[in-house]
Protein backbone atom coordinates (compact mmCIF):
# COMPACT_ATOMS: atom_id res chain seq x y z
CA UNK A 1 0.00 0.00 0.00
CA UNK A 2 1.37 3.80 -1.04
CA UNK A 3 2.50 5.27 2.13
CA UNK A 4 1.60 9.04 3.06
CA UNK A 5 4.79 9.48 4.40
CA UNK A 6 6.60 8.70 1.50
CA UNK A 7 5.39 10.74 -0.87
CA UNK A 8 5.59 13.69 2.42
CA UNK A 9 9.38 12.66 2.27
CA UNK A 10 9.55 13.95 -1.13
CA UNK A 11 8.88 17.13 -1.03
CA UNK A 12 9.42 18.63 2.55
CA UNK A 13 13.15 19.39 2.66
CA UNK A 14 14.65 17.97 6.13
CA UNK A 15 14.20 19.69 8.65
CA UNK A 16 11.49 21.58 7.78
CA UNK A 17 9.17 22.35 11.11
CA UNK A 18 5.80 22.39 8.94
CA UNK A 19 6.18 18.39 8.26
CA UNK A 20 2.82 16.96 9.11
CA UNK A 21 3.69 14.78 11.88
CA UNK A 22 3.17 10.95 10.86
CA UNK A 23 -0.50 10.92 13.08
CA UNK A 24 -1.77 13.46 10.84
CA UNK A 25 -0.79 11.96 7.63
CA UNK A 26 -1.78 8.45 8.98
CA UNK A 27 -5.45 10.19 9.61
CA UNK A 28 -5.54 11.27 6.23
CA UNK A 29 -4.25 8.09 4.45
CA UNK A 30 -7.40 6.78 6.13
CA UNK A 31 -9.72 9.28 4.83
CA UNK A 32 -8.16 9.50 1.03
CA UNK A 33 -7.11 5.87 0.34
CA UNK A 34 -10.15 4.76 -0.93
CA UNK A 35 -10.59 7.67 -3.21
CA UNK A 36 -7.14 7.62 -4.62
CA UNK A 37 -8.31 6.66 -8.08
CA UNK A 38 -10.80 9.34 -7.81
CA UNK A 39 -11.16 12.82 -9.29
CA UNK A 40 -11.31 14.05 -5.43
CA UNK A 41 -10.28 17.91 -4.60
CA UNK A 42 -8.74 19.56 -1.49
CA UNK A 43 -8.33 22.72 -0.04
CA UNK A 44 -5.28 23.46 2.33
CA UNK A 45 -5.64 26.67 4.76
CA UNK A 46 -1.79 27.81 4.74
CA UNK A 47 0.90 26.93 1.93
CA UNK A 48 4.05 27.14 3.51
CA UNK A 49 6.66 25.95 1.01
CA UNK A 50 3.94 24.15 -0.76
CA UNK A 51 5.50 21.01 0.06
CA UNK A 52 1.92 19.97 1.09
CA UNK A 53 -0.15 20.71 -1.62
CA UNK A 54 2.97 18.15 -3.98
CA UNK A 55 2.67 15.27 -1.62
CA UNK A 56 -1.36 15.73 -2.41
CA UNK A 57 -0.96 16.44 -6.19
CA UNK A 58 1.27 13.04 -6.00
CA UNK A 59 -0.78 10.59 -3.54
CA UNK A 60 -4.18 11.54 -5.88
CA UNK A 61 -2.95 11.46 -9.54
CA UNK A 62 -6.71 12.83 -10.67
CA UNK A 63 -7.49 15.47 -7.98
CA UNK A 64 -7.77 19.39 -7.66
CA UNK A 65 -5.25 20.91 -5.17
CA UNK A 66 -5.99 24.51 -3.98
CA UNK A 67 -3.74 26.23 -1.44
CA UNK A 68 -4.72 29.73 -0.15
CA UNK A 69 -2.23 32.10 2.18
CA UNK A 70 -1.49 35.24 3.09
CA UNK A 71 1.95 35.20 1.35
CA UNK A 72 2.98 34.76 -2.57
CA UNK A 73 3.25 32.15 -3.60
CA UNK A 74 6.20 29.88 -3.38
CA UNK A 75 7.97 28.82 -6.04
CA UNK A 76 7.74 25.35 -6.36
CA UNK A 77 4.25 25.12 -6.80
CA UNK A 78 3.74 27.89 -10.02
CA UNK A 79 2.60 26.46 -12.73
CA UNK A 80 2.28 22.90 -11.28
CA UNK A 81 -0.32 20.66 -13.12
CA UNK A 82 -3.51 20.13 -10.75
CA UNK A 83 -2.16 22.74 -8.43
CA UNK A 84 -3.83 26.49 -7.89
CA UNK A 85 -2.88 28.97 -5.33
CA UNK A 86 -4.61 32.13 -4.15
CA UNK A 87 -3.21 34.54 -1.98
CA UNK A 88 -5.46 36.04 0.73
CA UNK A 89 -6.24 36.01 4.47
CA UNK A 90 -7.76 32.64 5.68
CA UNK A 91 -10.80 34.69 6.36
CA UNK A 92 -11.51 36.10 3.00
CA UNK A 93 -14.51 34.76 1.87
CA UNK A 94 -14.36 35.44 -1.74
CA UNK A 95 -11.10 33.91 -1.78
CA UNK A 96 -12.71 31.09 -0.94
CA UNK A 97 -15.36 31.12 -2.91
CA UNK A 98 -12.71 31.81 -5.54
CA UNK A 99 -10.88 28.38 -4.44
CA UNK A 100 -14.67 26.45 -4.89
CA UNK A 101 -14.69 27.57 -8.78
CA UNK A 102 -11.25 26.34 -9.06
CA UNK A 103 -11.92 23.09 -7.92
CA UNK A 104 -15.69 22.74 -9.96
CA UNK A 105 -17.45 22.85 -6.62
CA UNK A 106 -17.35 21.83 -3.40
CA UNK A 107 -13.96 19.82 -1.58
CA UNK A 108 -13.84 16.42 -0.41
CA UNK A 109 -11.30 17.25 2.54
CA UNK A 110 -10.68 21.19 3.36
CA UNK A 111 -7.33 21.50 5.81
CA UNK A 112 -6.72 24.48 8.15
CA UNK A 113 -3.18 24.67 8.48
CA UNK A 114 -2.98 28.11 8.25
CA UNK A 115 -3.10 30.87 11.43
CA UNK A 116 -3.77 28.93 14.31
CA UNK A 117 -5.60 31.64 15.92
CA UNK A 118 -9.46 30.57 17.02
CA UNK A 119 -11.40 33.77 15.58
CA UNK A 120 -9.37 33.15 12.25
CA UNK A 121 -10.32 29.64 12.36
CA UNK A 122 -13.80 29.93 12.80
CA UNK A 123 -14.50 32.39 10.81
CA UNK A 124 -13.00 29.93 7.38
CA UNK A 125 -14.80 27.26 9.30
CA UNK A 126 -18.38 29.22 9.43
CA UNK A 127 -18.20 30.06 5.43
CA UNK A 128 -16.16 26.76 4.30
CA UNK A 129 -18.18 23.83 6.16
CA UNK A 130 -21.77 24.35 5.13
CA UNK A 131 -20.80 26.19 1.62
CA UNK A 132 -17.38 24.48 0.18
CA UNK A 133 -17.65 20.73 1.88
CA UNK A 134 -19.14 18.06 -0.25
CA UNK A 135 -21.24 15.96 2.57
CA UNK A 136 -19.83 13.23 3.88
CA UNK A 137 -16.64 15.55 3.34
CA UNK A 138 -13.86 15.92 6.05
CA UNK A 139 -12.28 19.35 7.33
CA UNK A 140 -9.25 18.80 9.61
CA UNK A 141 -8.04 21.80 11.72
CA UNK A 142 -4.52 21.37 12.53
CA UNK A 143 -2.16 22.12 15.56
CA UNK A 144 -5.57 23.42 17.62
CA UNK A 145 -3.01 23.33 20.91
CA UNK A 146 -2.15 26.61 20.07
CA UNK A 147 -5.20 27.57 22.90
CA UNK A 148 -3.14 26.39 25.30
CA UNK A 149 0.32 28.31 24.39
CA UNK A 150 0.12 31.39 26.36
CA UNK A 151 2.56 33.35 24.20
CA UNK A 152 0.00 32.31 20.97
CA UNK A 153 -2.35 35.93 20.89
CA UNK A 154 -5.06 33.98 21.88
CA UNK A 155 -3.89 30.96 23.79
CA UNK A 156 -3.36 30.29 27.77
CA UNK A 157 -1.72 28.74 30.05
CA UNK A 158 -2.75 24.82 30.44
CA UNK A 159 -4.08 24.33 33.53
CA UNK A 160 -5.63 20.90 34.70
CA UNK A 161 -9.20 20.45 34.62
CA UNK A 162 -9.96 19.92 38.20
CA UNK A 163 -10.26 16.60 39.97
CA UNK A 164 -12.36 18.02 42.78
CA UNK A 165 -15.63 18.55 40.77
CA UNK A 166 -16.93 15.11 41.25
CA UNK A 167 -19.14 16.80 44.46
CA UNK A 168 -22.73 15.20 43.91
CA UNK A 169 -25.05 17.95 42.19
CA UNK A 170 -22.08 19.31 40.68
CA UNK A 171 -23.41 20.46 37.30
CA UNK A 172 -20.28 22.81 35.90
CA UNK A 173 -17.68 20.84 34.72
CA UNK A 174 -14.97 23.39 33.84
CA UNK A 175 -12.48 22.75 30.77
CA UNK A 176 -9.88 25.09 28.96
CA UNK A 177 -12.12 27.27 26.35
CA UNK A 178 -8.88 28.97 25.23
CA UNK A 179 -8.37 29.44 20.90
CA UNK A 180 -8.54 26.78 19.05
CA UNK A 181 -9.58 24.81 21.80
CA UNK A 182 -12.38 26.37 22.36
CA UNK A 183 -13.74 26.79 18.96
CA UNK A 184 -13.24 22.69 18.61
CA UNK A 185 -15.18 21.96 21.64
CA UNK A 186 -18.27 24.05 20.70
CA UNK A 187 -18.00 21.82 17.41
CA UNK A 188 -19.89 19.43 20.24
CA UNK A 189 -22.65 21.53 20.61
CA UNK A 190 -23.18 21.90 16.87
CA UNK A 191 -23.26 17.50 16.62
CA UNK A 192 -25.55 17.40 19.20
CA UNK A 193 -27.95 20.02 18.51
CA UNK A 194 -30.25 17.46 16.27
CA UNK A 195 -31.11 15.36 18.97
CA UNK A 196 -31.09 18.02 21.31
CA UNK A 197 -33.56 20.79 19.48
CA UNK A 198 -34.88 18.25 16.34
CA UNK A 199 -33.22 20.40 14.17
CA UNK A 200 -29.51 20.20 12.60
CA UNK A 201 -27.43 22.48 13.38
CA UNK A 202 -26.43 25.30 10.18
CA UNK A 203 -23.13 23.04 10.60
CA UNK A 204 -24.38 19.70 10.04
CA UNK A 205 -21.82 17.56 12.02
CA UNK A 206 -21.93 13.75 11.77
CA UNK A 207 -18.75 12.97 13.33
CA UNK A 208 -15.94 14.44 15.10
CA UNK A 209 -12.66 12.33 15.63
CA UNK A 210 -9.74 14.15 18.02
CA UNK A 211 -6.29 12.87 17.71
CA UNK A 212 -3.64 15.18 19.68
CA UNK A 213 -3.45 18.37 18.18
CA UNK A 214 -5.76 17.28 14.98
CA UNK A 215 -9.61 17.68 14.92
CA UNK A 216 -11.76 15.88 11.91
CA UNK A 217 -14.85 17.11 11.54
CA UNK A 218 -17.52 15.01 9.44
CA UNK A 219 -20.19 17.02 7.51
CA UNK A 220 -23.25 15.15 7.36
CA UNK A 221 -25.27 14.24 4.44
CA UNK A 222 -28.86 15.33 6.10
CA UNK A 223 -29.40 18.87 5.41
CA UNK A 224 -28.13 21.68 7.16
CA UNK A 225 -30.59 23.95 9.69
CA UNK A 226 -30.87 27.23 8.86
CA UNK A 227 -27.72 29.80 9.41
CA UNK A 228 -28.72 31.97 12.71
CA UNK A 229 -29.46 35.65 11.89
CA UNK A 230 -26.77 38.01 12.55
CA UNK A 231 -26.51 41.28 14.62
CA UNK A 232 -24.18 43.38 15.42
CA UNK A 233 -22.93 41.92 18.43
CA UNK A 234 -22.91 38.40 17.05
CA UNK A 235 -19.63 36.63 17.69
CA UNK A 236 -19.92 34.89 14.98
CA UNK A 237 -19.80 37.67 12.44
CA UNK A 238 -17.98 36.53 9.41
CA UNK A 239 -14.56 38.75 7.83
CA UNK A 240 -15.02 42.11 8.10
CA UNK A 241 -16.96 42.51 11.73
CA UNK A 242 -16.35 46.42 12.29
CA UNK A 243 -15.32 48.44 15.43
CA UNK A 244 -19.07 48.01 16.83
CA UNK A 245 -19.07 44.67 16.43
CA UNK A 246 -15.76 44.13 18.45
CA UNK A 247 -16.74 46.66 21.05
CA UNK A 248 -19.91 44.68 21.10
CA UNK A 249 -17.98 41.26 21.38
CA UNK A 250 -15.69 42.94 24.12
CA UNK A 251 -18.63 44.07 26.07
CA UNK A 252 -20.43 40.65 25.92
CA UNK A 253 -16.78 39.28 26.98
CA UNK A 254 -16.91 41.13 30.07
CA UNK A 255 -20.97 40.98 30.83
CA UNK A 256 -20.09 37.33 30.80
CA UNK A 257 -17.20 37.14 32.65
CA UNK A 258 -18.97 39.54 35.62
CA UNK A 259 -21.51 36.79 35.29
CA UNK A 260 -19.29 33.73 35.56
CA UNK A 261 -17.16 35.16 38.35
CA UNK A 262 -20.30 36.03 40.50
CA UNK A 263 -22.14 32.36 39.65
CA UNK A 264 -18.78 31.10 41.27
CA UNK A 265 -19.73 29.43 44.74
CA UNK A 266 -16.76 27.75 45.81
CA UNK A 267 -13.09 28.90 46.42
CA UNK A 268 -11.66 26.19 43.94
CA UNK A 269 -8.47 26.78 43.30
CA UNK A 270 -8.66 25.51 40.11
CA UNK A 271 -11.73 27.68 39.11
CA UNK A 272 -10.17 30.45 40.77
CA UNK A 273 -6.71 30.20 38.76
CA UNK A 274 -8.71 29.43 34.99
CA UNK A 275 -11.00 32.97 35.92
CA UNK A 276 -8.04 34.92 36.38
CA UNK A 277 -6.68 33.18 33.24
CA UNK A 278 -9.65 34.37 31.44
CA UNK A 279 -9.32 37.84 33.28
CA UNK A 280 -6.34 38.46 31.69
CA UNK A 281 -7.33 37.35 28.29
CA UNK A 282 -10.37 40.34 28.09
CA UNK A 283 -8.35 42.52 29.81
CA UNK A 284 -5.47 42.08 27.42
CA UNK A 285 -8.14 42.68 24.71
CA UNK A 286 -9.01 45.78 25.85
CA UNK A 287 -5.97 47.39 26.34
CA UNK A 288 -5.33 46.29 22.83
CA UNK A 289 -7.83 48.51 22.11
CA UNK A 290 -7.48 51.13 24.89
CA UNK A 291 -8.87 54.24 22.38
CA UNK A 292 -12.30 52.72 22.63
CA UNK A 293 -12.88 52.25 26.62
CA UNK A 294 -14.50 55.46 26.67
CA UNK A 295 -17.18 54.24 24.28
CA UNK A 296 -16.97 50.73 26.00
CA UNK A 297 -17.91 52.47 29.25
CA UNK A 298 -21.20 53.56 27.74
CA UNK A 299 -22.41 50.05 25.71
CA UNK A 300 -21.22 48.45 29.40
CA UNK A 301 -23.47 49.28 32.22
CA UNK A 302 -21.52 49.61 35.61
CA UNK A 303 -17.86 49.16 33.57
CA UNK A 304 -15.26 51.01 35.13
CA UNK A 305 -16.76 51.87 37.96
CA UNK A 306 -15.25 51.74 41.24
CA UNK A 307 -17.72 52.62 43.77
C1 LIG B 1 2.25 25.80 9.18
S1 LIG B 1 2.41 26.73 7.73
C2 LIG B 1 1.57 25.75 6.54
C3 LIG B 1 2.25 24.48 6.25
C4 LIG B 1 1.63 23.65 5.13
N1 LIG B 1 0.20 23.50 5.28
C5 LIG B 1 2.25 22.28 5.13
O1 LIG B 1 1.66 21.32 5.68
O2 LIG B 1 3.34 22.15 4.57
C6 LIG B 1 1.29 28.05 8.02
C7 LIG B 1 1.08 28.95 6.82
O3 LIG B 1 -0.10 29.72 7.08
C8 LIG B 1 0.05 31.00 6.54
N2 LIG B 1 -0.87 31.91 7.25
C9 LIG B 1 -0.74 32.47 8.48
N3 LIG B 1 -1.78 33.23 8.78
C10 LIG B 1 -2.64 33.16 7.71
C11 LIG B 1 -3.90 33.71 7.42
N4 LIG B 1 -4.52 34.51 8.29
N5 LIG B 1 -4.46 33.43 6.24
C12 LIG B 1 -3.83 32.63 5.35
N6 LIG B 1 -2.63 32.07 5.57
C13 LIG B 1 -2.04 32.32 6.73
C14 LIG B 1 1.52 31.33 6.72
O4 LIG B 1 1.94 32.28 5.76
C15 LIG B 1 2.19 29.96 6.56
O5 LIG B 1 2.67 29.80 5.23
Amino acid sequence: MADLNSFASRHYAAGDFTLKPPSYLAEYERILAVSRDKATSILELGVSSGASLLMWRDYLPRATIVGIDINEIPPNIAGQDRIHFIQAGQDDTSALDKAGELAGGPFDLIIDDASHIGYLTKRSFLHLFPNLLKPGGTYAIEDFCTGFLPEFPDGSTYIEPPASDTASGTRLFESHQFGMVGVIKQMIDHMVRELIAGQQSYLSIEKITIRTNLALIEKSSKSAGPPPSRGPGDRDVLGGAGPEAEIAALGADIRNLHRRLTDLESADPHLLRRRVSEVEVVLDRISSKFGWLGRLRRMVPGFGRTD
